[in-house]
């Protein structure tokens, strides 16, 4: 046989083999309607179950006591933490009442041994949030540390916490990598409080937990030109705040009389006041946590047993959010090159380059970057490839790597409209205006920065129960510095 005619024969083999991968990714309409109808199943019950442990395996639906939505005219100065699943940040916020706000901040990368190593404690994690918050204060604000009046700190926490009031909660799991196990069940609020003191910030209050998606939405909320009082015109309702980065989370309002787990006492005592509804922490990294609808490959089971820190749990975050989807590329590579069809150079597993054979060393925006490579002979792919793996390519390797990018990411993307088009469903909010017209907040590197995400989710909403008629509804916006500003907003009303 040819050069040529081998070449091109092993080239069919591999070509095939991804053809049923991508097969694998695929999301058919019907799929989607499934899954959405499920997801608001999966609300409902979780807003009538009590209990919120590590075992607990529904929807978690976690209420927030946040009980109203800024509309743009909140006025004053106050200071913000966020801790996510790559960096911290601390920020003084200034809110002008015009929509607009004034931001100082200061973003540490959080130190991989707090991620990475399993002896770590609480005492060294919110030792060393205290120690960046002291590092901020030094910097832009020295002179509140002469202060004796009280400053007002909304707290960021961007994982699941049983939230008990708007400053309190205790910390259910972690997730994106977190591995720290004398938090659990710990009340973040009071472990964050005794560092800063411990660090001579007693005038410095946490006064409000907001999760980063309860952030997101009410920072929406607050600049949204098109929302309240200060606009004349066509009213566009935001709706929700959701997050799609590192992890995937949502968060909307409630009416209060179908939150049947709020205790008692304290669902009258919100009705008397006036107040109709709360904002729900929906949790929705996992969403179907017991498998009954998600799609599911072998790569996505070996994934969450073999290489997460959190098995059996948020699943629906490991096919969506940007931690996984370098990782699930990796999975499908290294499974390939057992089969025999790709970087057939390699003599054994062992001989891989290193990085390819690291779980979580293959980053999902290396992924971004094949999405949209038209360069010729994908040479974009090639140099992205080299230099973030140390691995060689051959062209038709390289076509077959983009096939499997964009079936990764359009999985991801259909996915992620699920619960959107659930949520829109379940609060009816697209028939509620003349126009029934939503604004969604969204906020995370995945959605902001990968190309093409937010018209792949649209293409996804159309094909949902919301149909292309609901979508053309929805305005999916970028809310900027969101977990920020909106703890600040969380810390206003606290
Ligand atoms: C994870 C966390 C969740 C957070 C989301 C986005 O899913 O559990 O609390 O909102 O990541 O950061």
């Amino acid at each position: 046989m040819s050069f040529d005619k081998v070449h091109q024969e092993k080239h069919a083999v591999l070509s095939k083999a991804v053809d049923e991968v991508c097969e694998a990714f695929t999301l058919t309409s019907e799929k989607l309607h499934e899954l959405t109808d499920f997801f608001v199943a999966s609300m409902e019950k979780g807003l009538g179950e009590e209990k919120e442990d590590a075992e607990y395996r529904g929807l978690p639906m976690i209420p927030t006591y946040v009980t109203g939505l800024p509309n743009g005219t909140e006025n004053g100065m106050l200071l913000a933490a966020d801790l996510g699943g790559t960096n911290f940040r601390v920020c003084s916020v200034e809110l002008q009442g015009n929509h607009k706000f004034s931001l100082l901040q200061m973003k540490s990368k959080i130190p991989e041994e707090l991620l990475e190593d399993d002896s770590v404690t609480s005492d060294q994690l919110f030792g060393y949030l205290a120690r960046r918050t002291l590092a901020f204060i030094n910097k832009h604000h020295p002179e509140y540390l002469q202060n004796k009046e009280k400053l007002k700190l909304g707290f960021t926490f961007s994982y699941p916490v049983d939230q008990t009031s708007l400053s309190s909660g205790t910390l259910i799991r972690w997730t994106k990598g977190f591995k720290i196990k004398d938090t659990l069940g710990e009340d973040v609020v009071q472990l964050y409080q005794k560092h800063l003191e411990a660090q001579g910030m007693p005038m410095i209050r946490v006064v409000a937990l907001a999760n980063d998606t309860v952030g997101t939405f009410l920072s929406h909320c607050y600049c949204s030109e098109n929302n309240g009082s200060l606009t004349s015109g066509e009213i566009v309702e935001p709706v929700m705040g959701c997050i799609f980065g590192t992890g995937t989370n949502g968060a909307y309002m409630e009416k209060i009389e179908n939150i049947k787990k709020l205790p008692e006492k304290v669902r009258q005592e919100l009705l008397q006041a006036g107040k109709t509804h709360m904002c729900i922490n929906t949790e929705w990294g996992s969403f179907d946590n017991d498998l009954k609808h998600l799609p599911t490959t072998r790569y996505d089971i070996d994934i969450d047993q073999k290489f997460s820190s959190n098995p059996g749990f948020h699943l629906f975050e490991k096919r969506v959010s940007g931690m996984f989807l370098g990782e699930i590329l990796r999975n499908v590579l290294v499974d390939l090159y057992r089969k025999g069809v790709i970087f057939r150079q390699y003599p054994s597993e062992e001989a891989l380059p290193h990085r390819l054979r690291t779980p979580f060393d293959l980053s999902s925006e290396v992924l971004s970057h094949i999405e949209i490579d038209d360069s010729s002979q994908l040479r974009e792919t090639e140099l992205s490839i080299l230099q973030s793996m140390r691995l060689p390519t051959t062209h038709e390797e390289r076509i077959e790597i983009q096939k499997l990018v964009r079936a990764i990411s359009r999985r991801s993307a259909y996915l992620a409209a699920v619960p959107i088009a659930a949520i829109l469903t379940k609060t009816d909010a697209l028939n509620k205006r003349y126009h029934g017209e939503v604004e969604i907040g969204c906020d995370g590197s995945v959605v902001e920065y990968y190309p093409g995400f937010r018209s792949m989710i649209r293409h996804a909403l159309a094909l949902s129960p919301i149909g292309p008629e609901g979508e053309r509804k929805v305005h999916l916006c970028i809310a900027k510095d969101g977990s920020g500003v909106g703890a600040a907003l969380c810390a206003l009303v606290a």
